[in-house]
């Protein structure tokens, strides 16, 4: 889907307050007439700032495999008042590079990533991601997708289940918390998120409950997006598409996702493992811009809770010769 938008801007606010703006546009040191990716549109609050930058010459390509973030687009309800180009592509971002090539884009001078659920998508109780709101256990991002957190937690067996816990949730329990669910779902199906903190409550360590139903949800939401799978593949494949000095710009809101985004700038693999030619110089696809992490200002700390767990890192393209031929 394309448009060209020369209508006034509205407000996202609502839907959803872009984390580390400033900080993602200086990121990605945006050229007027460049070609850019947002690969996660979500409330198109980081969009927009983009298509602010650009000029005539300039063309946004976004992502969004989440249903309510197309229909905002493909309604008129999310608009900019650009000259520059604008293609909103409803795909999950792992299949970022065919759908460029699909729309004619061979190579990009910037992709941004801010990982994660929109604020709209938490805060809507039946997506099934809040822990606070009770809903329809479903956490799917993309709603064409088949598996749900619901048929997950009462189908994988719990050695299974155990796994997922830990791998992605990272929780210290995640046996007693699986064993937990088996026994509960026995009883009667897991159907709602109020069923799922039920059935693990007696695991929630006194005065840490939030934190690891949190930790649980996180798991459970992972491994029904596949979300570090996708993020690899995006990262791959952004790499792949960069020209010479373009910039990839990732926020990450956990320490999974970030350990994949940093090891992968900074060594061209998942493992963080610096490879380096005959004469020892590092054979890496990327240049690291920040040191270290960037996080939000205290001001923006104060205003936009969603900044708390927030990291951001920049990378630019070393030389390409793959595009060059
Ligand atoms: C944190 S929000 C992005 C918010 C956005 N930067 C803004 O300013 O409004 C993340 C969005 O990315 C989308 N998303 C996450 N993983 C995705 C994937 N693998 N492919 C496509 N979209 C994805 C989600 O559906 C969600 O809408």
């Amino acid at each position: 889907m394309s448009q060209a938008i020369d209508t006034p801007t509205n407000d996202a606010s609502s839907y959803h307050v872009p984390v580390m703006l400033e900080e993602s546009l200086a990121g990605l040191n945006i050229k007027p007439e460049g070609t850019y990716v947002d690969v996660t549109f979500g409330g198109g609050g980081h969009s927009r700032a983009i298509m602010e930058r650009l000029g005539e010459g300039g063309h946004l390509l976004a992502f969004d495999q989440d249903s309510d973030a197309a229909a905002r687009v493909e309604s008129g309800e999310w608009r900019v008042e650009s000259k520059a180009r604008f293609t909103f592509i409803h795909e999950n971002f792992r299949h970022m590079k065919a759908f460029l090539r699909l729309n004619g884009v061979r190579h990009v001078d910037g992709v941004l990533a801010d990982l994660g659920v929109s604020s709209h998508q938490f805060d809507t109780a039946g997506r099934g991601f809040s822990t606070r709101m009770d809903g329809e256990l479903d956490m799917r991002m993309d709603a064409r997708v088949e598996v749900t957190a619901r048929d997950i937690v009462n189908s994988q067996d719990e050695e299974t289940l155990a796994q997922t816990l830990k791998l992605y949730g990272e929780l210290p329990n995640a046996r007693q918390m699986a064993r937990a669910i088996v026994a509960a779902r026995r009883e009667s199906e897991i159907a709602t998120t109020f069923d799922l903190r039920e059935a693990v409550s007696r695991h929630l360590p006194r005065g840490m409950e939030n934190k690891y139903l949190a930790m649980l949800f996180q798991a459970l939401r992972i491994e029904v997006n596949g979300e570090l799978d996708a993020l690899k593949e995006m990262l791959v494949q952004a790499t792949d598409m960069l020209n010479e000095g373009g910039r990839l710009v990732v926020i990450s809101y956990h320490s999974l996702e970030d350990r994949l985004v940093k090891n992968y700038m900074k060594t061209g693999n998942f493992e963080g493992r610096l490879e380096k030619d005959f004469y020892g110089n590092p054979l890496v696809p990327l240049r690291m811009v920040s040191r270290g992490a960037i996080q939000a200002s205290e001001q923006e700390l104060q205003c936009n809770n969603r900044s708390r767990s927030a990291k951001l890192r920049v990378a630019e393209r070393t030389e390409n010769r793959e595009l060059k031929k």
